[in-house]
């Protein structure tokens, strides 16, 4: 079974359970400051899974395109991915675990769908802790449904809960589906999750039923909601009978190209096989980043900073390869042509993504050769001073300024007779991982899992924006980004000049007298296309005659969006513009506040 095939399977099976097909969001979050990038098919959804009416009802089903970095260490084993799709059914407020579970099961087990044998599959539950009792439903349904005690483990919350996505927010206990691999155990203490590979998770079922607030306190949610997760790649590698997911249909262009570019074969040696993967990895990762519909350039912040990330990462390794300069074009352009189908906004961007890869990918040439040469001043020094290791910290800067691998600074150093102090390598980088962990889980307080009072005024401030930029620059301003916490709203729009501060005060001024006005915000539900017809502005991608929200403010504004939003203009007090500038080429982005 292809990906296309158990895309559409997935899908027709939930559809057929009265689920209505929506589109997959942006890999960058809209109007939510507390995560980089869209992990899981439940983030855009969060305003909805704490009670927000879907336009499309309360079964829906989709595809999500999801990126995370947090385990981009493991990245070139058989099953971690920084780039992945994941299938996800979702109740909101309707149906729950039992009738969850009864479809997971028929799903993954009929000779209709996946056919799995029962015999393979392996499932955990939350075990319980001081907060919320031991999930015996989700292990009573599943003995029901036939898999027997010794296959469905009792899990700590480690394993076996969803947290939200940024601090706060719509969380509860889940169920992990695995698939055996029949490998041999790695020992006595081998089950699912125990990390050996032996068994593979494929699909996760969370019972989203509590409200995390900023302090610490679970809250029940006003409906029982469920989120699944069921992972394309990793699916379609069990179906298939693969080892990893690298040796899917969905990989074997990049690896082609690889091999073609490098003159060596995949399964070469254990070194070559890891350097392949991360390469084919965070390419796919980039390209997608790159040509998202929101995408965002290579930078040192924020995305743009994860993306650059990714990029050297890849080249590094090409390097270790023999892959000659601009061999990420080869591999961008495979890439494009497995999912241009799907994922039409990558052909739209192509020209984009070959150019800003082929650029930095030169542009770290350059630092490598910058790395090589501080490292022969540090090399230099030691030998004067008559020692021979190179600190710890020393090879950490030159990995994080420069990207070099610990194993190359070390390369370079026993060709000279030194060492590298690897221990002090470990403690630098273990507590950069704690900061860059930190700095991804908990980027700031807000997002869409917030929806008080303040967040809600400047989610309607930013409406009033979009079209005042519009009447006072011109219909090319389009919102490229837009991202509001309790305290403050950002916006980034395309627009190719610095707005002058006369403009500002113009918007700004636009602004205010909507506000002054006092204008009802009402909301309509519609399809996209009748939206379109409308003339309301839509940022997404949907589906033909998919249903949306149009939020129109008086008749000053009318957008495509999930709310919520303030019932009157008069509440929101005072907009004041703080600051303008560029955000990145061709875009501006304006922080505002409301007094
Ligand atoms: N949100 C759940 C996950 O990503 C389904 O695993």
């Amino acid at each position: 079974m292809t990906a296309d095939e158990l895309k559409s399977l997935y899908l027709g099976f939930f559809q057929k359970q009265g689920h209505t097909l929506i589109s997959g969001s942006s890999l960058i979050p809209q109007n939510d400051p507390t995560v980089l990038f869209t992990t899981a098919g439940m983030h855009p959804l969060v305003p909805y899974l704490l009670g927000e009416r879907h336009p499309a009802g309360q079964r829906l089903c989709n595809v999500q395109k999801c990126i995370r970095t947090g385990d981009i260490d493991a990245v070139g084993d058989a099953g971690h991915l920084t780039f992945f799709e994941m299938l996800g059914n979702w109740s909101l407020g309707d149906y729950f675990k039992e009738a969850a579970i009864a479809w997971s099961f028929e799903f993954l087990t009929s000779k209709a769908y996946l056919g799995f044998d029962p015999a393979n599959l392996y499932v955990t539950v939350f075990e319980g802790n001081d907060q919320v009792a031991p999930d015996r439903e989700s292990f009573e349904t599943w003995k029901k449904l036939g898999i027997p005690e010794a296959r469905i483990f009792f899990l700590p919350r480690a394993d076996n809960w969803w947290g939200p996505a940024g601090q706060t927010g719509p969380c509860g206990p889940d169920t992990e589906m695995f698939v055996d691999t029949l490998k041999s155990a790695c020992g006595p203490s081998c089950r699912p999750g125990c990390g050996c590979g032996k068994f593979f998770e494929i699909w996760n079922d969370v019972f989203m039923q509590y409200n995390k607030q900023a302090d610490g306190a679970y809250v029940p949610l006003s409906q029982l909601n469920v989120d699944t997760g069921m992972g394309v790649e990793r699916t379609i590698a069990m179906l298939q009978g693969k080892r990893s997911v690298y040796e899917t249909e969905l990989f074997a262009p990049i690896i082609a190209a690889l091999a073609a570019g490098s003159g060596k074969a995949f399964t070469e040696s254990e070194n070559v096989t890891r350097a392949f993967r991360v390469i084919a990895d965070h390419l796919r990762s980039a390209v997608f980043i790159l040509g998202d519909e929101q995408g965002v350039t290579p930078s040192n912040l924020g995305q743009g900073y994860v993306l650059r990330r990714l990029i050297r990462r890849a080249v590094r390794h090409a390097k270790k390869i023999g892959l000659p300069g601009g061999f990420s074009k080869a591999v961008a352009e495979s890439i494009v042509a497995t999912y241009a189908k799907a994922y039409p906004e990558l052909e739209r961007r192509r020209e984009l993504i070959v150019r800003e890869l082929a650029t930095e990918e030169e542009k770290f040439e350059k630092t490598l050769t910058q790395g090589l040469e501080e490292l022969d001043k540090v090399l230099a020094q030691i030998k004067t001073h008559n020692q021979t290791v190179l600190a710890g910290r020393v090879a950490f800067r030159l990995y994080d300024t420069f990207g070099f691998p610990v194993e190359f600074t070390e390369e370079i150093c026993r060709e000279q007779g030194l060492s590298v102090d690897k221990a002090g390598f470990d403690k630098a980088f273990a507590k950069h991982q704690e900061v860059s962990k930190q700095g991804a889980d908990k980027m700031f307080k807000g997002g869409l899992a917030d929806n008080s009072e303040a967040t809600t005024r400047l989610h309607t401030a930013t409406h009033l924006l979009h079209k005042s930029l519009q009447i006072v620059l011109g219909e090319h301003v389009k919102q490229k980004g837009s991202n509001i916490t309790a305290e403050r709203l950002r916006f980034d729009f395309s627009h190719s000049a610095k707005v002058t501060p006369e403009e500002l005060n113009r918007v700004e001024a636009l602004v205010n007298e909507q506000i002054q006005k006092a204008l009802p915000i009402t909301m309509e539900v519609m399809t996209l296309e009748e939206a379109k017809a409308l003339s309301a502005t839509a940022l997404f991608a949907a589906k033909y005659g998919e249903q949306v929200k149009v939020f129109s403010i008086g008749d000053f504004s009318k957008e495509v969006c999930g709310g919520p939003h303030v019932k009157n203009t008069s509440e929101l007090g005072r907009f004041k513009i703080q600051k303008e500038e560029a955000s990145s080429a061709g875009v501006r982005r304006i922080r505002a506040v409301l007094g």
